[in-house]
């Protein structure tokens, strides 16, 4: 996301992160390289999911990768999914050639619906289409993003810069299929054990969310993740960028 704020000095860089921290990161980099592989042995490709009927399920970033392959397993397991995307004929010619597939009679029940995350305008039409419908959602899988390094800075229309992406770890990109890369969203989406397993964070210690690894058990990300007040801060940050205002979850549930 874009700043206006001027880079910090050397001297702050030097404070924000401590010797420590970049071995541990060092530590975690090279660890994952060697044994990702080996520590999600245990995973079968596919994953096994539950049968989600009555479940709706929106992917944004559907029409390729990892994206791609939750929307079809989910929807493939009786959801009904979603396809938030920027390229509404890509989704759509997707979809008909999961059908074609299918062996048994029951349609695969797949909306499109338009949604570029760089363009704000589409944001508040996509949701304000959402709304309208008036259905709960059951599960959101904020999975688009564009993952490159070495490109020029881009800005989006709206002055926000284009590089976001979505917590997938890193390594996964070189180690990983689509398929492999899918197992631990849809993991931490379909498993009835994710339940339990955040109403105890949200009673012990680690209050602010569950974490889900590449090879679907849960782990332990850094303190600072687990700070409600930073939260609060990435919270205010975010909304102030987007534009609404602080109180705008209590007037939105009014
Ligand atoms: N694969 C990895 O190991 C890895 C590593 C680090 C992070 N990630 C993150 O994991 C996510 C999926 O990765 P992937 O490898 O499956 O990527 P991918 O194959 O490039 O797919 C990304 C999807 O996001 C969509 N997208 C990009 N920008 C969008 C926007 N502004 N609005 C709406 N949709 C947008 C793309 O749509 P179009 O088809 O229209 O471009 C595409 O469907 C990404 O967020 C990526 O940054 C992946």
């Amino acid at each position: 996301m874009a700043s206006a704020s001027s880079p910090p000095s050397k001297k702050q860089e030097k404070q924000d992160l401590g010797w420590m921290e970049w071995l541990k990161g060092w530590y975690d980099l090279i660890f994952e390289a060697c044994f990702q592989k080996l520590m999600s042995r245990h995973l079968h490709n596919p994953l096994p999911l539950p049968s989600l009927n009555g479940k709706t399920c929106i992917v944004t970033g559907s029409t390729s990768g990892i994206g791609l392959e939750i929307a079809r397993q989910l929807a493939e397991s009786g959801a009904h999914v979603v396809m938030a995307v920027r390229n509404p004929v890509a989704a759509n010619e997707l979809i008909q050639k999961w059908q074609n597939r299918r062996t048994d009679s029951d349609p695969l029940n797949i909306d499109v619906m338009e949604l570029d995350l760089l363009s704000l305008e589409s944001v508040a039409r996509f949701s304000e289409s959402w709304n309208s419908r008036g259905k709960p959602l059951n599960v959101l899988i904020n999975n688009a993003g564009i993952f490159s390094i070495g490109e020029p800075h881009k800005f989006s229309r709206d002055g926000y810069e284009r590089h976001m992406q979505v917590a997938y770890q890193f390594i996964p990109f070189f180690l990983f299929t689509a398929l492999e890369g899918s197992r631990s969203a849809l993991f931490a989406a379909t498993d009835p054990e994710i339940l339990k397993y955040s109403e105890k964070l949200k009673s012990e210690e680690w209050p602010v969310c569950a974490y889900i690894s590449y090879n679907c058990r849960p782990m332990n990300p850094s303190k600072e993740a687990h700070n409600v007040n930073t939260s609060h801060i990435v919270w205010e940050k975010t909304l102030e960028m987007v534009g609404l205002p602080s109180n705008i979850v209590e007037t939105s549930m009014q």
